[in-house]
């Protein structure tokens, strides 16, 4: 089975995917850390990702295309749940062409919390474990393996800010595009990550 995680940022995606992964024999494709990966060897991709990125806009179509492509070719023979993308119209379409989707599950959230998800977010940088500054309890440090903690570089508000009205305007009329396809599911991402994850299971059985 082949998935789309739909959702505003900071909806909950990436925590779901991880647990999804875990679950189902799914490999997560999340555009957003591939970009980070890239930023992080300092590519040519990584490099023209950053100057989007750090102001919340999306990346050109053309690269996001290409980067996802690859990334399609690697799990030709696995199932894949793809993260963070499409996330326009024109993405869409062009996934339409090269890969079968089965199901969409859209996490939706209230506007009014995702800002403080997202602001609060910390990411380990060795193990990639993410939480939010309210669960680490004063530490600085990864509970997981004791690395510093860190903030991505668009989690900061006027950045967010800009993220979110992309979101408005280019990522949420997937919705509608998806529910035309009869592959829509809604999840209330409004609940403890388990307690979301639990909905989840619900649509992927
Ligand atoms: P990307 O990395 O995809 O970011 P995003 O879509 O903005 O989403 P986030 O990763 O911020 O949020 P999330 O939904 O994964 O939430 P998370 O689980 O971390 O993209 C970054 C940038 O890359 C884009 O802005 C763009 O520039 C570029 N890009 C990427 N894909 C692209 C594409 N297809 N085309 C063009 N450009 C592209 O959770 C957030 C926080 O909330 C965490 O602190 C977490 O602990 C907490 N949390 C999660 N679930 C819950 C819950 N149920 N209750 C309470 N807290 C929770
Ligand atoms: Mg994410």
């Amino acid at each position: 089975m082949n998935i789309i995680l739909l959702g505003a940022p900071g909806a909950g995606k990436g925590t779901q995917a991880t647990r999804i992964e875990e679950h189902y024999n799914v490999r997560h494709i999340s555009t957003g850390d591939i970009f980070r990966h890239h930023m992080r060897q300092q590519t040519e991709i990584g490099q023209l990702a950053r100057s989007y990125i750090k102001k919340g806009l999306l990346v050109p179509d053309e690269v996001t295309l290409r980067i996802v492509g690859i990334a399609l070719e690697e799990s030709k023979n696995e199932n894949f749940m793809l993260d963070g993308f499409p996330r326009n119209i024109n993405q869409a379409t062009e996934l339409d062409k090269i890969a079968r989707i089965d199901k969409v599950i859209n996490i939706a959230v209230d506007f009014d919390v995702l800002m403080n998800r997202i602001c609060g977010r910390r990411n380990c940088p060795e193990c990639g474990y993410t939480t939010h500054v309210s669960q680490l309890g004063g530490e600085g440090t990864c509970p997981k393996c004791g690395s510093e903690m860190q903030q991505r570089m668009d989690d900061r508000e006027d950045t967010v800010k800009s993220r979110l009205t992309v979101y408005t305007e280019q990522t949420a009329p997937l919705i509608e595009f998806y529910k035309a396809q009869g592959k829509l599911f809604e999840v209330d991402g409004m609940g403890t990550p388990d307690e979301v994850f639990a909905e989840v299971r619900k649509v992927l059985g």
